[in-house]
């Protein structure tokens, strides 16, 4: 059976464009392959944070993963700092990881341009990155369309260390990235990708009512100024995928059609998406709101799965470092 592996950082509630680009892949996914997901804490404190904040979004995460879908009896769940390797691993990595390939991340140019003091973790996350996946030799990663550039990254960190320590029958497999239909969700203000950073969020736990009061106003096709206009669903930047994703063919195509031939208004539409999104989303709520008053088994899950993670890491690991001549403790 091949490996997945796949991280999402602890930003407390899911929304749906995680969900859609890789959280709903890993449940299905998970019955397909030998699973690892990981909340990736020593990926967020590169930014700054609260202590309590960042645990209480820790098992947030947790508790939206597990309401999700994701079954802790069948794939792998745990929190990157409760299995040390990954850190150590990132640290070898680095030594084999040319500067050049880092500094040309758009996601490390991005962030950096924005700030006054760029931090050394900043430009070396995508390495850490590379050391979860490889940590559990892991074939297929299931991610959204904004992490494969540090996929790239991660298969030349796989070949140089290869090429160096390992060039008869390589060590690491070169991971590659699995991606969904929803690759790069559009957020509500019909711009940027959707984001917690940027707060045009739709989470995956909010009631229907919250999630209309957002729908109600979110942006459409601009040619349709009144009912009467015609429209184009591919222009719209966000209820038409999301129609994609969550409405049953029939009401997809139902949807093109009163769109292109001005039959529906966009509040006809949004409420039709409105009904499949609820649908989806409600089971998942009610989960989440059972497993929020029961924290203890979230944080059982988490142990469970992260001394499972530990057994392979540590397999990884001790082959790692007598290739490298590194003794061992
Ligand atoms: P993160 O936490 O930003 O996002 C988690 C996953 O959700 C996907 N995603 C989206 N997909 C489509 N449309 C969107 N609007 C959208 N927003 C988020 C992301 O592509 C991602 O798959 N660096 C990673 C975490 C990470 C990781 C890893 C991933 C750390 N180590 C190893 C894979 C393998 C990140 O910040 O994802």
């Amino acid at each position: 059976m091949s490996r997945i592996f796949s991280g999402i950082q602890p930003s407390g509630d899911l929304h749906v464009g995680n969900y859609l680009g890789a959280v709903k892949n890993w449940v299905a996914l998970q019955h397909q392959f030998e699973s690892f997901f990981c909340i990736v804490n020593y990926h967020a404190i590169i930014a700054p944070y609260e202590p309590a904040d960042l645990r209480r979004r820790t098992h947030d995460m947790a508790v939206g993963l597990l309401a999700a879908g994701i079954d802790p009896t069948v794939a792998t769940l745990y929190v990157q700092s409760q299995v040390p390797e990954h850190t150590e691993l990132a640290w070898i990595l680095n030594t084999i990881t040319p500067l050049g390939e880092l500094e040309r991340q758009t996601q490390f140019k991005d962030k950096a341009s924005r700030q006054e003091q760029v931090m050394a973790g900043l430009l070396n996350y995508p390495v850490l990155q590379a050391a979860d996946i490889l940590l559990y030799r892991a074939d297929v990663v299931p991610v959204g369309e904004d992490q494969v550039q540090h996929l790239e990254l991660s298969r030349v960190v796989a070949r140089n260390w290869n090429a160096r320590f390992s060039p008869d029958t390589p060590f690491f497999p070169e991971p590659q990235p699995k991606l969904t239909p929803t690759r790069r969700l559009v957020g509500l203000d019909g711009q940027a990708k959707m984001s917690k950073s940027l707060g045009n969020t739709i989470g995956l736990l909010e009631t229907p009512d919250a999630i209309w009061d957002k729908l109600r106003p979110a942006v459409t096709d601009p040619a349709r100024q009144r009912k009467t206009d015609p429209g184009n669903p591919d222009l719209c930047p966000i209820i038409y995928q999301l129609h994609r994703a969550f409405s049953p063919e029939g009401t997809v195509r139902e949807v093109e059609e009163n769109c292109r031939g001005a039959k529906w208004g966009c509040i006809d539409c949004k409420k039709s998406l409105l009904t499949n999104l609820v649908a989806e989303l409600t089971p998942i709520r009610e989960r989440a709101t059972e497993l929020q008053s029961h924290p203890e088994r979230v944080t059982e899950a988490l142990d469970i799965g992260a001394a499972k993670a530990r057994v392979i890491a540590h397999q990884t690991l001790t082959e790692v470092k007598n290739k490298m001549g590194l003794p061992l403790a």
